[in-house]
């Protein structure tokens, strides 16, 4: 079995730059990567990680190892590997399968090797990693004791998975803990969904009108920055009860076939698909600018789009021009796959040292319970939120009050 699969293993130094870089700016790894080094709690674990591989995702791989863990490494989306970090961690001898750019096929061969070490403890986002695990590579279920699921759409397949009776390991939704989803979907998201399409475009965003596809944790970050830069925002929604938030929020809501004339860029993060289809597209502005920020490319229905599209040239970097046959063009970001991700750094720093202190915190509670746990989608423990909470507060040397035992008592009474 190959150490690893890296597209240049020269780009180390630049990759271990910007790894040092996160590490400065994620305190709660800081303090977990100390503890571990001391208390090693992962001696002798192996565990396969399927997340999209950046600094912040090489530091978390690192934290793990400082605690014993032998990590194996897969991105988790055929453009959001970041070939200077899987080189900086192939360096150290870490398992590294994994490049910028690999085909379909070489995408599910980097998760299958990555699956090859045998993992006790998997960690996905997207749920591809689990997938394989399922429909391939049955032979190496009896080894693993759970894992981790960083993302609302890995979510939504592993409850699919539990529903049908398919699921055959614990999971933990890490996506779903308030110190995931409240703070990496919302302002993680809103802030470099933004960056992205900026330096990807270099237009100005003020006095745009932005259509924003869905108003749930993510896209209310992604419309919640926009109005900030001063565009106008028009959202989309399938959910009654978001849509009445968008509108109280102060966005104009309505269809998508009402808001394709008006926009000027477009953004989706629903997590479902054909959200923006040629359909639409024929009613746009020419030249207007599509991206996608939910986990899959098909938001934004690229298959159709490649079908229907008349002519297609790269119009600059990350951004492909495609002519309709109204003559319209229209321009698609990272080829409608996740536009913070896929042609940009991803979250800031701060906000990925929350996510990945609750997976690591997960990663220990799977371990601590192993062989106790159901096959099941679990929650994370208020106690993990809690203590990720405590942690970034201190960080940032911020103290708030504490109930008294008579407020306690009050809050707990009935009879008042
Ligand atoms: P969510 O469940 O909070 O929100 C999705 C919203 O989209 C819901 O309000 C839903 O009603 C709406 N929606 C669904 N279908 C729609 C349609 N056809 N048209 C308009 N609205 C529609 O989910 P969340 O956490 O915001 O995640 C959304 C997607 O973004 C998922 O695929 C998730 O995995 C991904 N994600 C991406 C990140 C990134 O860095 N780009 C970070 C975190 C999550």
């Amino acid at each position: 079995m190959k150490q690893n699969e890296v597209r240049d293993i020269n780009l180390a130094p630049l990759g271990r730059q910007k790894i040092e870089w996160v590490r400065n700016n994620m305190p709660l790894l800081n303090g977990l990567e100390e503890q571990f080094k001391k208390e090693k709690p992962f001696d002798g674990v192996k565990i396969s990680l399927s997340v999209h591989l950046e600094a912040k995702t090489a530091y978390l791989c690192e934290v793990l190892a400082a605690g014993g863990a032998e990590m194996s490494v897969t991105g988790s989306n055929v453009l959001s590997t970041q070939d200077e970090i899987a080189a900086a961690l192939a360096v150290t001898g870490m398992k590294v399968y994994a490049y910028h750019g690999a085909t379909a096929e070489e995408y599910n061969r980097h998760i299958e090797m990555a699956l090859e070490h045998g993992p006790n403890i998997v960690i996905d986002d997207g749920s591809d990693l689990i997938n394989m695990l399922h429909n391939k590579r049955t032979d190496l279920l009896k080894d693993v004791w759970g894992g981790c699921e960083e993302t609302t759409t890995g979510v939504i397949r592993l409850k699919a998975m539990e529903k049908d009776g398919a699921l055959k390991v614990p999971m933990v939704a890490v996506n779903d803990a308030k110190c995931k989803h409240m703070f990496d979907n919302r302002y993680g998201t809103g802030q470099s969904v933004w960056d992205s399409i900026m330096r990807n475009t270099n237009l100005i965003i003020a006095g745009k009108e932005v259509v924003v596809g869905g108003y749930g944790w993510c896209s209310k970050g992604i419309a919640m920055r926009a109005k900030a830069l001063g565009a106008r925002v028009i959202v989309t929604e399938v959910d009654a009860v978001s849509a009445v938030e968008a509108v109280m929020d102060g966005f104009e809501v309505m269809t998508m076939e009402k808001a394709a004339p008006r926009g000027d860029i477009f953004v989706s993060a629903t997590g479902c698909n054909q959200v923006i289809t040629v359909k639409y597209m024929l009613n746009m502005k020419d030249r207007a600018i599509l991206a996608n920020a939910g986990h899959f490319n098909v938001e934004i229905d690229m298959e159709e789009l490649e079908r229907k599209a008349v002519a297609k040239k790269e119009t600059r970097p990350n951004i492909m021009g495609y002519w309709l046959e109204n003559g319209k063009c229209v321009n698609v970001i990272a080829e409608g796959r996740l536009v913070n991700i896929a042609a940009a750094d991803g979250h800031p720093a701060e906000i990925m040292d929350m996510s990945f202190a609750v997976q690591c915190l997960s990663a220990m509670y799977i371990l601590e319970n192993r062989g106790k746990l159901e096959n099941k989608v679990i929650d994370v423990s208020n106690e993990i939120d809690n203590l990720v909470a405590e942690r970034k507060l201190a960080a940032w040397g911020i103290q708030i009050d504490k109930l008294t035992s008579q407020q306690e008592k009050y809050l707990s009474s009935w009879n008042l």
